[in-house]
């Protein structure tokens, strides 16, 4: 008999699976200084204000990947004094930039322990129970948005959550050929039609899935910023004398720089009227279709043939989880599926590398599916309902003080600009690039005050501030507070200006 001449590995040395004491001395401490985090959020800076090249010098001194490696407990305990210490916030009650929402504490722990089970949730065999939270969870949110389908699936984010809603119209649209022959043998150029006021996503998609952004046929925007319906449908019928092939209408449910919703039903119409795939980025304004009070202007919603969502905005999940819906299943295995041969899965299960890009995937549906529960329908409706409430609060709040210029309130977005009493009623060119530079660098200051934290919309060639409340800490304590710092970081500001020019 040939002699086993390897030698026998009864035991493996490296440090990699921790002893349970030294686990739990390391999670304990941390889930204290997580709490404590929680606790201290109204008081803590807002953001660091190092710049990249500081924190990254930092680093270089802090950290190392040398020869041998360190122990846990130093490494846990340093990394939680440099990531406290040099982050911002946006859990933090004066953090309205972007749509980045506070995160539910129990979604921190959730993604602790989606980590320890570390299900794959591509495939139903290495995820039994994950596969059926995550349905689970996609079923809640249809019923939660009044979707009529729970065919979905969750991914990283909104951008994704398009991705899939776009992937899954195109193929339905250009027929399952163009998975194997690709877009070179289509005669008439595929085309699609959304507004101009949607999110970057879609040049994305157009770029990345072959269609080309020459292909986007932007539709202008009427008086109340909702995309133009006599414009889209003139587009579609000029497109179809010149021989394109019109695909796909985007209609938003709340545009990322002001909130709006385009006239859904309207544009369902018309998707219906020319055979158009309807896609609904809701990645924003999703979750607020499901107020009763809102059912008016989410009229037309449910129709879609695919819906983003995103549960990290107005579902308050930590980073990452968006959720595509479609109204059939169907739709996204003749977009997604393959079955190659070193993966024998059941054909009876849902096994979700068949519904979307990813092939193995992360237990994100479980801080989704743990917080719906938490929360239930009326405390998720009244966490959007109070932030959309705040941001009407601010909105007249502003509008009282003579120096503040407010220009639009939609969903939990306000935009307003900063405008010195001796420039108030001056329209002229001069004035309003002097404003937009006086705004600008006036937001950088606010955000640079460790308190408030807003972004910027840029609307008829103004810059204004824009704040968006996704933010179960934020109260109008803090929103009494804006007029005072923006006037005082405005007039220094505006001093400046004047001293250098
Ligand atoms: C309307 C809209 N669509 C898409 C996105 C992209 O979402 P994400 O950043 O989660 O990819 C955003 C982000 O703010 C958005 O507001």
């Amino acid at each position: 008999m040939e002699e086993n001449n390897s030698k026998k590995l009864r035991r493996r040395s490296t440090n990699i699976n921790v002893n349970s004491a030294e686990f739990k001395k390391a999670g304990y401490w941390l889930v204290d200084q997580i709490a404590a985090l929680f606790e201290e959020m109204d008081t803590r800076p807002l953001t660091t204000i190092k710049s990249g090249e500081e924190i990254a010098n930092l680093l270089q001194q802090k950290a190392q990947f040398g020869e041998d490696g360190q122990p846990l407990q130093t490494l846990i305990e340093g990394t939680t004094e440099f990531l406290t210490t040099n982050s911002l916030y946006n859990g933090h009650p004066g953090f309205m930039g972007y749509i980045t929402s506070s995160p539910a504490p129990l979604g921190v722990l959730a993604d602790m322990l989606a980590a320890a089970v570390n299900p794959n949730v591509g495939a139903s065999t290495l995820s039994p129970a994950a596969t059926q939270m995550e349905r689970q969870a996609i079923q809640w949110i249809a019923e939660f948005i009044g979707y009529p389908s729970d065919a979905g699936i969750m991914v990283s984010g909104g951008n994704m959550a398009n991705f899939v809603g776009f992937v899954a119209g195109m193929r339905a649209k250009l027929g399952l050929d163009i998975r194997s022959t690709g877009l070179i043998n289509t005669d008439k150029s595929p085309v699609v039609y959304t507004s101009r006021e949607t999110h970057t996503w879609i040049q994305k998609a157009m770029d990345l899935f072959g269609l080309g952004t020459d292909q986007i046929r932007w539709i202008g925007t009427d008086e109340h910023r909702q995309m133009n319906l006599e414009e889209l449908d003139q587009t579609i019928k000029e497109d179809l004398r010149n021989n394109k092939n019109p695909i796909m209408i985007i209609g938003t449910a709340g545009s990322v720089s002001m909130g709006v919703l385009d006239p859904l039903a309207e544009i369902y119409k018309i998707s219906q009227k020319h055979r158009l795939w309807f896609h609904i980025d809701g990645a924003y304004g999703g979750f607020a279709a499901s107020l009763p009070e809102l059912q008016d202007q989410f009229a037309g919603f449910a129709m879609a043939d695919s819906i983003a969502v995103d549960p990290h905005k107005w579902l308050y999940a930590p980073l990452e989880v968006g959720c595509t819906l479609v109204k059939n299943a169907q739709y996204l295995t003749d977009a997604f599926s393959y079955h190659p041969p070193y993966y024998q899965f059941s054909n009876t299960e849902v096994n979700f590398v068949d519904y979307g890009l990813q092939n193995s995937r992360g237990f994100r549906a479980l801080k989704v599916w743990l917080s719906l529960q938490h929360l239930g329908i009326n405390g998720y409706r009244q966490l959007i309902r109070e932030d959309i409430a705040l941001a009407s609060y601010a909105y007249q709040l502003f509008d009282a003080d003579p120096a503040l210029e407010v220009v639009s309130n939609y969903l939990s977005i306000t935009t307003f600009r900063y405008v010195p009493l001796h420039l108030k009623d001056r329209d002229d060119e001069h004035t309003l690039n002097y404003l937009n530079k006086l705004n600008q660098t006036l937001l950088s200051r606010l955000n640079h005050s460790q308190e408030l934290f807003l972004s910027n919309a840029i609307d008829q060639g103004r810059f204004l501030l824009r704040m968006c409340i996704v933010n179960f800490r934020t109260t109008t304590e803090v929103l009494d507070k804006i007029p005072g710092l923006v006037k005082k970081y405005g007039t220094e500001v505006e001093q400046e200006m004047q001293l250098t020019s």
